[in-house]
Protein backbone atom coordinates (compact mmCIF):
# COMPACT_ATOMS: atom_id res chain seq x y z
CA UNK A 1 0.00 0.00 0.00
CA UNK A 2 1.27 3.75 -0.73
CA UNK A 3 3.23 4.94 2.11
CA UNK A 4 1.73 8.54 2.50
CA UNK A 5 3.62 9.70 5.50
CA UNK A 6 6.06 8.36 8.04
CA UNK A 7 8.48 9.17 10.78
CA UNK A 8 11.82 8.55 10.20
CA UNK A 9 14.98 9.68 12.08
CA UNK A 10 13.55 12.01 13.41
CA UNK A 11 12.45 13.51 10.02
CA UNK A 12 8.92 13.58 8.46
CA UNK A 13 9.24 12.09 5.14
CA UNK A 14 5.98 12.30 2.97
CA UNK A 15 5.01 11.24 -0.77
CA UNK A 16 4.67 14.64 -2.87
CA UNK A 17 1.32 14.44 -3.71
CA UNK A 18 1.85 18.22 -6.09
CA UNK A 19 3.65 15.57 -8.46
CA UNK A 20 2.18 12.46 -9.02
CA UNK A 21 1.06 9.97 -10.62
CA UNK A 22 3.98 11.74 -13.19
CA UNK A 23 6.39 11.76 -10.66
CA UNK A 24 7.13 10.02 -7.25
CA UNK A 25 9.24 12.21 -5.28
CA UNK A 26 9.24 12.01 -1.96
CA UNK A 27 9.56 15.45 0.74
CA UNK A 28 12.07 15.36 3.69
CA UNK A 29 11.15 17.40 6.25
CA UNK A 30 13.56 18.64 9.17
CA UNK A 31 11.55 20.94 10.94
CA UNK A 32 8.22 21.72 11.74
CA UNK A 33 8.14 25.15 9.81
CA UNK A 34 9.04 22.96 6.65
CA UNK A 35 6.10 20.57 7.69
CA UNK A 36 3.40 23.71 7.66
CA UNK A 37 5.00 24.59 4.57
CA UNK A 38 3.85 20.78 2.81
CA UNK A 39 0.68 21.39 4.37
CA UNK A 40 0.04 24.86 2.87
CA UNK A 41 1.19 23.64 -0.25
CA UNK A 42 -0.51 20.37 -0.52
CA UNK A 43 2.42 18.02 -1.10
CA UNK A 44 0.40 16.39 1.84
CA UNK A 45 -3.59 16.85 1.87
CA UNK A 46 -6.46 15.22 3.14
CA UNK A 47 -8.27 15.67 6.52
CA UNK A 48 -6.43 12.75 8.18
CA UNK A 49 -3.24 13.20 6.47
CA UNK A 50 -3.00 16.56 7.42
CA UNK A 51 -3.44 15.52 10.91
CA UNK A 52 -0.96 13.29 11.21
CA UNK A 53 1.36 15.52 9.40
CA UNK A 54 0.64 18.31 12.53
CA UNK A 55 0.98 15.82 14.84
CA UNK A 56 4.76 14.46 13.43
CA UNK A 57 5.28 18.78 12.81
CA UNK A 58 5.00 19.40 16.54
CA UNK A 59 6.39 16.64 17.58
CA UNK A 60 9.54 17.42 15.98
CA UNK A 61 8.85 21.18 16.36
CA UNK A 62 9.24 19.76 20.28
CA UNK A 63 13.10 18.28 19.40
CA UNK A 64 13.96 21.50 18.63
CA UNK A 65 13.48 24.08 21.64
CA UNK A 66 16.38 24.75 22.98
CA UNK A 67 15.99 24.65 26.72
CA UNK A 68 15.81 22.30 29.58
CA UNK A 69 13.60 24.33 31.57
CA UNK A 70 9.36 23.87 31.63
CA UNK A 71 8.33 26.82 31.07
CA UNK A 72 10.15 28.23 28.70
CA UNK A 73 9.28 24.87 26.73
CA UNK A 74 5.69 25.05 27.02
CA UNK A 75 5.64 28.55 25.99
CA UNK A 76 7.54 27.79 22.75
CA UNK A 77 5.14 24.29 22.51
CA UNK A 78 2.42 26.05 22.27
CA UNK A 79 3.41 28.60 19.71
CA UNK A 80 4.32 25.41 17.71
CA UNK A 81 0.97 24.50 18.31
CA UNK A 82 -0.57 27.86 17.01
CA UNK A 83 1.31 28.03 14.48
CA UNK A 84 0.39 24.09 13.06
CA UNK A 85 -3.41 25.02 13.76
CA UNK A 86 -3.36 27.72 11.39
CA UNK A 87 -1.40 26.04 8.33
CA UNK A 88 -5.01 25.02 6.85
CA UNK A 89 -8.78 25.75 8.45
CA UNK A 90 -11.22 23.57 7.28
CA UNK A 91 -10.12 20.32 8.35
CA UNK A 92 -10.76 19.43 12.13
CA UNK A 93 -8.34 16.72 12.04
CA UNK A 94 -5.38 19.63 12.38
CA UNK A 95 -6.31 21.03 15.35
CA UNK A 96 -8.18 17.82 16.76
CA UNK A 97 -4.15 16.20 16.46
CA UNK A 98 -2.44 19.21 17.49
CA UNK A 99 -4.98 18.96 20.77
CA UNK A 100 -4.24 15.51 21.21
CA UNK A 101 0.09 16.41 21.27
CA UNK A 102 -0.82 19.41 23.81
CA UNK A 103 -2.43 16.99 25.81
CA UNK A 104 0.14 14.64 25.91
CA UNK A 105 2.79 17.23 26.92
CA UNK A 106 0.66 18.21 29.42
CA UNK A 107 -0.17 14.71 30.96
CA UNK A 108 3.41 13.97 30.71
CA UNK A 109 4.95 17.10 32.54
CA UNK A 110 6.87 15.08 35.56
CA UNK A 111 8.67 13.39 33.40
CA UNK A 112 10.58 16.58 32.30
CA UNK A 113 11.77 17.94 28.69
CA UNK A 114 13.31 15.04 27.74
CA UNK A 115 10.81 12.79 28.43
CA UNK A 116 8.12 15.15 27.31
CA UNK A 117 9.85 14.85 23.91
CA UNK A 118 9.87 10.84 23.40
CA UNK A 119 6.34 10.88 24.67
CA UNK A 120 5.37 13.64 21.83
CA UNK A 121 6.86 11.08 19.27
CA UNK A 122 5.41 7.92 20.49
CA UNK A 123 1.97 9.81 20.15
CA UNK A 124 2.28 11.07 16.53
CA UNK A 125 3.05 7.84 15.43
CA UNK A 126 0.40 6.22 17.44
CA UNK A 127 -1.79 8.52 15.52
CA UNK A 128 -0.50 7.45 12.43
CA UNK A 129 -1.52 3.59 13.03
CA UNK A 130 -4.72 4.62 14.58
CA UNK A 131 -5.49 6.10 11.70
CA UNK A 132 -4.81 3.34 9.40
CA UNK A 133 -6.96 0.66 11.91
CA UNK A 134 -9.80 3.28 11.83
CA UNK A 135 -10.01 3.02 8.41
CA UNK A 136 -9.99 -0.81 7.75
CA UNK A 137 -12.71 -0.11 10.18
CA UNK A 138 -14.85 2.18 8.04
CA UNK A 139 -14.03 0.16 5.55
CA UNK A 140 -15.71 -3.09 7.38
CA UNK A 141 -18.50 -1.16 7.83
CA UNK A 142 -19.36 0.49 4.75
CA UNK A 143 -18.36 -2.13 2.42
CA UNK A 144 -21.66 -3.60 3.02
CA UNK A 145 -23.91 -0.91 1.89
CA UNK A 146 -21.97 -1.56 -2.00
CA UNK A 147 -23.27 -4.43 -3.25
CA UNK A 148 -21.26 -6.76 -6.47
CA UNK A 149 -21.46 -4.78 -9.78
CA UNK A 150 -21.85 -1.47 -8.55
CA UNK A 151 -20.54 1.67 -9.76
CA UNK A 152 -19.61 4.35 -7.53
CA UNK A 153 -18.35 7.96 -8.09
CA UNK A 154 -16.05 9.99 -5.95
CA UNK A 155 -14.84 13.42 -5.80
CA UNK A 156 -11.21 14.54 -4.88
CA UNK A 157 -8.92 12.15 -3.09
CA UNK A 158 -10.05 10.21 0.23
CA UNK A 159 -7.38 7.42 -0.24
CA UNK A 160 -4.87 6.11 1.31
CA UNK A 161 -3.11 9.20 0.16
CA UNK A 162 -5.42 11.53 1.99
CA UNK A 163 -4.95 9.60 5.22
CA UNK A 164 -2.36 7.75 7.24
CA UNK A 165 -2.95 4.73 4.76
CA UNK A 166 -6.18 2.44 3.05
CA UNK A 167 -8.44 5.30 3.41
CA UNK A 168 -11.91 6.62 4.12
CA UNK A 169 -14.28 6.50 1.07
CA UNK A 170 -11.33 4.39 -0.71
CA UNK A 171 -11.04 2.73 2.39
CA UNK A 172 -14.80 1.61 1.76
CA UNK A 173 -13.75 0.46 -1.90
CA UNK A 174 -11.11 -1.16 -1.19
CA UNK A 175 -13.03 -3.32 1.64
CA UNK A 176 -15.93 -3.95 -0.75
CA UNK A 177 -13.22 -4.96 -3.09
CA UNK A 178 -11.40 -7.25 -0.85
CA UNK A 179 -14.70 -9.04 0.27
CA UNK A 180 -15.09 -10.39 -3.50
CA UNK A 181 -17.17 -7.42 -5.20
CA UNK A 182 -16.51 -6.08 -8.47
CA UNK A 183 -16.66 -2.45 -7.66
CA UNK A 184 -16.16 0.08 -10.89
CA UNK A 185 -15.01 3.70 -9.85
CA UNK A 186 -15.80 7.21 -11.36
CA UNK A 187 -13.38 9.77 -10.00
CA UNK A 188 -14.23 13.37 -10.52
CA UNK A 189 -11.21 14.52 -11.82
CA UNK A 190 -11.48 18.10 -9.14
CA UNK A 191 -10.70 21.40 -10.18
CA UNK A 192 -8.18 22.52 -9.56
CA UNK A 193 -5.60 20.58 -7.78
CA UNK A 194 -6.80 17.34 -9.93
CA UNK A 195 -6.65 15.26 -6.81
CA UNK A 196 -9.51 12.80 -8.13
CA UNK A 197 -7.77 12.84 -11.78
CA UNK A 198 -4.16 12.32 -10.41
CA UNK A 199 -4.41 10.96 -7.09
CA UNK A 200 -7.25 9.11 -6.56
CA UNK A 201 -6.81 7.39 -10.29
CA UNK A 202 -3.30 6.71 -9.45
CA UNK A 203 -3.81 4.93 -6.01
CA UNK A 204 -7.01 2.63 -7.64
CA UNK A 205 -4.89 2.00 -9.98
CA UNK A 206 -1.93 0.81 -8.05
CA UNK A 207 -4.74 -1.50 -6.01
CA UNK A 208 -6.16 -2.89 -9.14
CA UNK A 209 -9.83 -1.44 -8.78
CA UNK A 210 -11.15 -0.16 -12.29
CA UNK A 211 -11.15 3.56 -11.95
CA UNK A 212 -12.49 6.12 -14.85
CA UNK A 213 -11.91 9.46 -15.12
CA UNK A 214 -14.48 11.97 -15.23
CA UNK A 215 -14.65 15.65 -15.47
CA UNK A 216 -16.32 17.25 -12.56
CA UNK A 217 -18.97 18.65 -14.54
CA UNK A 218 -20.47 15.46 -16.36
CA UNK A 219 -21.25 13.79 -13.24
CA UNK A 220 -24.79 14.58 -13.90
CA UNK A 221 -24.13 13.11 -17.08
CA UNK A 222 -23.28 10.07 -15.83
CA UNK A 223 -26.34 10.08 -13.33
CA UNK A 224 -29.14 10.34 -15.88
CA UNK A 225 -27.64 7.60 -17.95
CA UNK A 226 -28.49 5.15 -14.50
CA UNK A 227 -24.34 4.76 -14.70
CA UNK A 228 -23.93 5.40 -11.16
CA UNK A 229 -25.29 3.23 -8.41
CA UNK A 230 -23.65 5.38 -5.30
CA UNK A 231 -21.44 7.83 -4.33
CA UNK A 232 -18.75 7.71 -1.49
CA UNK A 233 -17.04 10.81 -0.44
CA UNK A 234 -14.62 11.75 2.15
CA UNK A 235 -15.19 14.93 4.58
CA UNK A 236 -12.96 17.50 5.73
CA UNK A 237 -15.30 18.58 8.93
CA UNK A 238 -18.47 17.61 9.89
CA UNK A 239 -20.70 19.67 12.11
CA UNK A 240 -22.93 18.48 14.94
CA UNK A 241 -26.32 18.45 12.61
CA UNK A 242 -24.47 15.71 10.15
CA UNK A 243 -23.34 19.04 7.60
CA UNK A 244 -20.22 18.08 5.76
CA UNK A 245 -17.96 19.91 4.49
CA UNK A 246 -15.52 18.18 1.99
CA UNK A 247 -13.63 19.40 -1.01
CA UNK A 248 -15.14 22.23 -3.75
CA UNK A 249 -17.91 20.61 -5.80
CA UNK A 250 -19.00 17.84 -3.30
CA UNK A 251 -22.45 20.09 -2.82
CA UNK A 252 -23.49 19.53 -6.42
CA UNK A 253 -22.86 16.33 -6.26
CA UNK A 254 -24.61 15.84 -3.57
CA UNK A 255 -27.66 17.59 -5.03
CA UNK A 256 -27.52 15.19 -7.86
CA UNK A 257 -27.63 12.37 -6.37
CA UNK A 258 -30.74 12.65 -4.14
CA UNK A 259 -32.03 14.42 -7.85
CA UNK A 260 -31.33 11.03 -9.47
CA UNK A 261 -32.04 9.01 -6.10
CA UNK A 262 -28.61 7.50 -5.94
CA UNK A 263 -27.28 6.92 -2.07
CA UNK A 264 -24.90 9.64 -0.90
CA UNK A 265 -22.15 8.43 1.65
CA UNK A 266 -19.83 10.31 3.34
CA UNK A 267 -17.01 8.06 5.28
CA UNK A 268 -14.92 10.10 8.05
CA UNK A 269 -13.56 8.91 11.39
CA UNK A 270 -14.69 10.54 14.27
CA UNK A 271 -11.80 13.51 14.40
CA UNK A 272 -13.49 14.69 11.53
CA UNK A 273 -16.53 15.29 13.95
CA UNK A 274 -16.65 18.40 15.25
CA UNK A 275 -19.68 18.39 17.76
CA UNK A 276 -18.86 22.25 19.21
CA UNK A 277 -20.21 23.58 16.07
CA UNK A 278 -23.61 23.49 15.31
CA UNK A 279 -23.79 23.28 11.51
CA UNK A 280 -21.89 24.15 8.33
CA UNK A 281 -22.40 27.79 8.80
CA UNK A 282 -20.15 27.46 11.41
CA UNK A 283 -17.19 26.01 9.50
CA UNK A 284 -14.41 28.16 7.92
CA UNK A 285 -13.74 27.51 4.51
CA UNK A 286 -10.20 28.02 3.36
CA UNK A 287 -9.70 30.13 -0.21
CA UNK A 288 -6.91 29.29 -1.96
CA UNK A 289 -4.64 31.07 -4.52
CA UNK A 290 -6.61 32.64 -7.46
CA UNK A 291 -3.24 31.19 -9.54
CA UNK A 292 -4.57 27.28 -8.86
CA UNK A 293 -7.57 28.63 -11.03
CA UNK A 294 -5.99 31.22 -13.52
CA UNK A 295 -2.79 28.58 -14.17
CA UNK A 296 -2.25 25.41 -15.16
CA UNK A 297 1.45 23.95 -14.51
CA UNK A 298 2.35 27.34 -14.29
CA UNK A 299 0.99 28.69 -17.68
CA UNK A 300 -1.88 31.30 -17.40
CA UNK A 301 -5.25 30.28 -19.25
CA UNK A 302 -7.23 32.99 -18.19
CA UNK A 303 -7.25 36.25 -20.04
CA UNK A 304 -4.59 39.03 -18.17
CA UNK A 305 -6.84 41.04 -15.84
CA UNK A 306 -9.33 38.96 -14.94
CA UNK A 307 -9.68 37.80 -11.50
CA UNK A 308 -11.21 34.05 -10.09
CA UNK A 309 -12.07 33.08 -6.77
CA UNK A 310 -10.64 29.42 -5.35
CA UNK A 311 -12.98 28.43 -2.60
CA UNK A 312 -11.53 24.61 -1.32
CA UNK A 313 -14.09 23.81 -0.04
CA UNK A 314 -18.01 23.87 0.42
CA UNK A 315 -20.66 22.61 2.80
CA UNK A 316 -23.15 19.60 1.76
CA UNK A 317 -26.40 19.96 3.71
CA UNK A 318 -27.39 17.10 5.66
CA UNK A 319 -30.26 16.28 4.22
CA UNK A 320 -28.42 15.57 1.58
CA UNK A 321 -26.21 12.98 3.24
CA UNK A 322 -28.12 8.86 3.13
CA UNK A 323 -25.41 7.71 5.84
CA UNK A 324 -22.06 8.40 7.49
CA UNK A 325 -19.44 5.69 7.79
CA UNK A 326 -17.27 5.86 11.02
CA UNK A 327 -15.37 3.54 12.54
CA UNK A 328 -18.12 3.21 15.37
CA UNK A 329 -20.88 2.10 12.89
CA UNK A 330 -23.11 3.32 10.40
CA UNK A 331 -25.09 6.74 11.00
CA UNK A 332 -28.24 7.05 9.39
CA UNK A 333 -30.50 10.41 9.73
CA UNK A 334 -31.07 12.26 11.97
CA UNK A 335 -27.83 12.36 11.90
CA UNK A 336 -27.65 15.01 14.74
CA UNK A 337 -29.37 12.84 17.14
CA UNK A 338 -27.12 10.04 16.47
CA UNK A 339 -23.67 12.38 16.65
CA UNK A 340 -24.98 13.56 19.58
CA UNK A 341 -25.17 10.52 21.13
CA UNK A 342 -21.94 9.23 20.19
CA UNK A 343 -20.26 12.33 21.28
CA UNK A 344 -22.33 11.56 24.70
CA UNK A 345 -20.56 8.11 25.30
O1 LIG B 1 -7.68 20.31 -0.35
P1 LIG B 1 -7.56 18.86 0.04
O2 LIG B 1 -7.01 18.00 -1.04
O3 LIG B 1 -6.86 18.69 1.35
O4 LIG B 1 -9.06 18.39 0.26
C1 LIG B 1 -9.28 17.06 0.64
C2 LIG B 1 -10.69 16.67 0.66
O5 LIG B 1 -11.60 17.45 0.48
C3 LIG B 1 -10.96 15.23 1.03
O6 LIG B 1 -12.10 14.76 0.37
C4 LIG B 1 -11.19 15.12 2.55
O7 LIG B 1 -10.13 15.70 3.24
C5 LIG B 1 -11.37 13.73 2.98
S1 LIG B 1 -9.86 12.86 2.97
C6 LIG B 1 -10.07 11.36 3.67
Amino acid sequence: MVQTIVWKDNQVVMIDQRKLPLQEKYVVCKGYRSVIRAIKGLVIRGAPAIGVAAAMGVAQGALKIRTTGMDHFKTRFDAICREMVAARPTAANLSWAVERMKQVADETGHRGVKGIRSRLIEEARKILDEDIAINRTIGRYGQGLLKDGSRVLTHCNAGALATGGYGTALGVVRAAAQAGKRIEIFADETRPFLQGARLTAWELKKSNIPVTVITDNSAGYFMQQGKVDAVIVGADRIAANGDVANKIGTYMVAVLARTHKIPFYVAAPLSTIDASIKSGQEIPIEQRDQKEVTHFQGKRTTPQGVSAQNPAFDVTPHRYVSAIITEKGILTPPLKAKIRRLFAS
